[in-house]
């Protein structure tokens, strides 16, 4: 039998973490008893993780630098060459584990909700960066589920100039990734783990519920 991880080999863009320590975090996230403060710094402590992994390859530059004992040449990452954009409203937890390990990111904000009908994003918020088409765009998103959101957020930052853009996702549905691999092969995708499915009202299984909700205390 063919497993959702095998499935995903098939597309050469898309990275899935599934690590111990990553997937010790996920454990704690996804448990009905954690509550807000622990979900938001796992959400931070995650990202921090999945950062490390999708920013192996940022742009650097030499430096030349003094040490007590001599000189040395050493690699330093290039301030201004990425931007990270979270789709609001759960993207926004994630904002500040890229910052912990790359404060000078740029930050756009893209507002976008799913109808509970139709599923289908509504995009309703837009602001960017100015010059983020010569930066590295990275859509931040938690949740990939159908990966509509994912799909139109691209969209849009594609519509606006961006030509490098990755997606940086806590948990994905095969469903999603599968769409998102599809409609944007040119998108890196970095995802700690993948799950089973999405159910009959597109949540994820068994992932974590709704991600805002826990992240904001909103239910
Ligand atoms: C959630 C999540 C993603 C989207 C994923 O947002 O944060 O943006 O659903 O689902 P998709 O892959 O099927 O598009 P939601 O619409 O619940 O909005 P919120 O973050 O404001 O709660
Ligand atoms: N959005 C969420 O927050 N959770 C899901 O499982 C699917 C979409």
């Amino acid at each position: 039998m063919k497993t959702a991880e095998n499935m995903m080999k098939q597309f050469d863009n898309v990275t899935i973490l599934n690590h111990p320590l990553i997937n010790h975090k996920i454990a704690m996230l996804r448990s009905v008893d954690t509550k807000t403060k622990d979900f938001r710094e796992l959400v931070e402590e995650i990202t921090m993780l999945l950062t490390y992994e999708a920013f192996k390859d940022v742009p650097t530059h030499e430096v030349e630098i003094t040490t007590p004992l001599t000189k040395c040449k050493q690699q330093m990452v290039n301030e201004n060459s990425i931007a990270v954009v979270p789709v609001l409203r759960a993207g926004l937890g994630m904002v500040a584990g890229v910052h912990t390990l790359f404060p000078t990111a740029k930050v756009g904000h893209i507002g976008m909700y799913r109808d509970e009908e139709t599923l289908e994003p509504q995009e309703y918020y837009c602001k960017l960066p100015q010059g983020i088409q010569n930066m590295r765009a990275i859509v931040l998103d938690p949740m990939l589920a159908t990966g509509g959101s994912a799909a139109a957020a691209i969209d849009l930052l594609k519509r606006k100039g961006c030509k490098e853009i990755r997606q940086m996702s806590i948990i994905a549905a095969p469903e999603g990734v599968e769409k998102l691999a599809t409609a944007h092969p040119d998108v890196k995708i970095f995802v700690a783990v993948l799950d089973q499915k999405l159910n009959e009202n597109g949540y994820i299984l068994p992932g974590l519920g709704d991600a805002g909700d826990r992240l904001f205390g909103t239910k």
